[in-house]
């Protein structure tokens, strides 16, 4: 009798520790998701503006964003990204899309491509990868200006042929002892030229600013 009573005063007991702790979970969370996502917000805010700086545009990138589907054979994205749209006037002067260049040397390398409305690149800033540190992490501005090197390409300067790294008969450096990482990036940032180019009505709203 006094074994189940001590094993009932046990069970309870575990169940109260295991409600209280999961209502302090659920307690932390809710207190600390809306600091996280304002945190998260201005984050993106800042890496929009490293591309478009406020003084090439009169709106607010963060406010002007538009949903890009996943699976985009260009843009390889996993999963449904975001677009900004920098704005003079109401001419769409540059955008941002998202690419996932799925061939990194570990995997995923995330990245955001900014393009002038005259097609000419604005900047590209990596969001997130899990490349080698000393090896590929170069990608990263903190790391490098390697990223720099694609300020004012095209689709068309560099030519087809050079838009790969110096090692493929290329224009962009590769890194020592490191070529995949590079190559991967040299890949996904003119095929999100290409997909600029392909959907350019719409990304930059011309229809509607014709129509208007
Ligand atoms: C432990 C380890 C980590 C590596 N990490 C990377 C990396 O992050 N990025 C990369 O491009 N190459 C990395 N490499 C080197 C690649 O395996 C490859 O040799 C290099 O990129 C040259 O590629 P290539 O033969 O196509 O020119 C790594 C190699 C080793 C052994």
């Amino acid at each position: 009798m006094r074994t189940l009573i001590s094993s009932l005063v046990g069970a309870v007991l575990l169940a109260s520790f295991a409600a209280l702790g999961s209502g302090l979970i659920s307690a932390v969370y809710e207190e600390t998701k809306v600091p996280i996502a304002k945190a998260e917000r201005a984050a993106e805010a800042k890496q929009l503006l490293e591309i478009f700086p406020q003084s090439s545009h009169d709106n607010e990138l963060i406010d002007d964003g538009f949903v890009i589907a996943a699976n985009d054979a260009l843009l390889a994205l996993r999963e449904p990204g975001t677009g900004y749209r920098a704005r003079r006037g109401n001419a769409v002067s540059g955008i941002i899309i998202p690419a996932t260049a799925r061939d990194g040397y570990s995997g995923d390398i995330r990245l955001l491509v900014g393009i002038n409305s005259d097609g000419m690149i604005a900047g590209v800033r990596i969001l997130g990868h899990r490349e080698t540190p000393g090896l590929g992490d170069k990608i990263e501005l903190r790391k490098s200006n390697w990223v720099l090197s694609f300020n004012d390409k095209t689709l068309s300067n560099p030519t087809p042929t050079s838009w790969a790294v110096t090692k493929d008969g290329g224009e962009f450096d590769a890194f020592t002892g490191a070529t995949v990482t590079p190559r991967a990036v040299v890949a996904a940032v003119r095929k999100a030229l290409e997909y600029s180019n392909n959907n350019r009505d719409a990304l930059f709203e011309i229809a509607e600013a014709n129509e208007s």
